[in-house]
């Protein structure tokens, strides 16, 4: 009943064999180091690989990608080649073994420094060793405009394109501006 969550695509890899699934139960956990989590149930396929590996990815879902993440958190690896089916193409990370998403705006690489049994669910809590982010999205002065990435949010059972943007952080304490008097000085 946390709401809205990101239907991130995870990435991963034995060595031999390389998967993707969807997962929305994850956050970021601390700012220095930067540190990630995702909860996976031990049934998923991806588990014995990420848990054999050490690594994962998380990659960015946008509005293109949505109908890939939801096919990829019902079918399982186990069975078909997803990224074949989804005719998601694979790039090589910088930092860890695993496949990342060409079509993902932003990913995040990720090494498992913890593993959390919680009850349904175990928790990777890991080291983000590496962010990986379409040029498109970075200005000439270095920022990143991720708004314009198309980012989608799950929330509930559904599916959502983010809307308008409403705020920006620290504005409701931000002084305003004077406004020109117009008089020379
Ligand atoms: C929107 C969405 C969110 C999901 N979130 C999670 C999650 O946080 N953790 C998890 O273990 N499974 C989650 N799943 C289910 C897995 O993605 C699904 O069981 C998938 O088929 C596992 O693939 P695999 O067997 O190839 O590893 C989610 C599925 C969807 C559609």
């Amino acid at each position: 009943m946390l709401s809205p969550v990101p239907p991130t695509m995870i990435t991963c890899s034995d060595g031999e064999h390389d998967n993707v699934f969807t997962v929305a139960w994850t956050g970021i956990t601390n700012t220095i180091p930067p540190k990630t989590y995702i909860s996976v149930r031990p049934s998923r396929h991806s588990y014995e690989m990420i848990k054999k590996s050490g690594e994962f990815a998380i990659n960015l879902t946008t509005t293109d990608l949505v109908r890939s993440a939801d096919f990829c958190g019902v079918h399982t690896g186990a069975k078909i080649d997803k990224f074949e089916r989804c005719q998601l193409k694979k790039e090589e990370a910088n930092e860890v073994g695993c496949p990342i998403l060409a079509a993902s705006p932003l990913v995040l690489e990720c090494r498992v420094t913890d593993v959390i049994p919680l009850g349904s669910h175990d928790m990777f809590l890991a080291d983000i060793v590496a962010i990986d982010v379409d040029e498109e999205l970075v200005d000439g002065n270095g920022k990143l405009h991720l708004e314009r990435a198309g980012l989608v949010a799950y929330a509930h059972g559904d599916y959502f394109e983010l809307g308008k943007r409403i705020g920006t952080f620290g504005y409701s304490v931000a002084k305003k501006k004077k406004k020109p008097t117009g008089k020379k000085k």
